[in-house]
């Protein structure tokens, strides 16, 4: 069965990366939510896509130089925010905490590429550990640093290999970093790779897949999960018969 990952929550449809987009994601029958990760000035691990809260928030400036204290003041509810009135950027702990009383797999994904923050790693696996979510998290980077880093301190918790395009043979490079699964861009892996990958005993989870032509050409190669802003679609399409 294909599980469904939902993309920072529901993001089609919520604030991302909000308690509210998390809560309706679990709600439209995901199986899972993927979510992204930094780090503010005083070490808390926040809940936000991008280095900055310009974007998602009604704030400026980089998360880093925020203590968890300030940015809390922050509106993240920016899109669709007459769903969910004022919202707060989560710390990954609220997430978990909430996360620990469902059945719901988590993907989470360290922004650890431009901007290096020091012990986001070991935070996030304290984390994992103190809510017993072990079994049920991913880990996933675009940074190999961040991924091998992981590999390393916590060898019991999965961990996959996040890429947009040019890894040509994706399940020998899995194979070589000990990932045992991929998060390709789905625009840009063919049906072949796909296959020889599932083969080589390697999950395939495609991201960022929103239409319905897309769900369903993935659902019938048999990929692992998809990772979507719609969950509600996935699952019509995929659990359709
Ligand atoms: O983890 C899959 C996907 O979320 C990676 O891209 O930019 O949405 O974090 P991005
Ligand atoms: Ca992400």
């Amino acid at each position: 069965m294909t599980l469904i990952f939902g993309h920072r929550g529901a993001a089609g449809t919520f604030p991302e990366n909000t308690m509210p987009s998390f809560q309706e994601a679990a709600r439209l029958g995901a199986d899972g939510i993927e979510l992204d990760v930094q780090m503010t000035k005083d070490g808390t691990v926040v809940v936000i896509h991008d280095e900055t809260v310009d974007r998602t928030t009604n704030g400026s400036g980089a998360v880093l130089d925020y203590t968890y204290d300030e940015l809390s003041k922050l509106d993240a509810s920016h899109t669709f925010s007459e769903k969910t009135g004022f919202c707060t950027i989560p710390t990954l702990e609220e997430v978990l905490h909430w996360l620990s009383k469902t059945e719901l797999l988590i993907n989470i994904e360290f922004k650890n590429n431009k901007q290096k923050y020091r012990g986001l790693e070991e935070e996030v696996i304290t984390l994992v550990r103190k809510y017993g979510l072990e079994s049920r998290t991913v880990f996933s980077s675009f940074s190999q640093t961040s991924i091998m880093k992981c590999r390393e301190l916590a060898p019991d918790i999965e961990t996959a290999l996040l890429y947009k395009f040019g890894v040509r043979i994706p399940w020998l490079y899995a194979k070589r970093l000990g990932v045992s699964a991929i998060h390709p861009n789905y625009k840009y892996i063919a049906a072949p790779v796909i296959w020889l990958t599932l083969l080589n005993n390697i999950a395939v989870r495609p991201y960022t897949v929103n239409d319905e032509e897309s769900l369903r050409k993935l659902g019938k190669l048999g990929i692992s999960a998809v990772i979507t802003d719609y969950p509600d679609r996935a699952v019509r399409i995929l659990r359709e018969n």
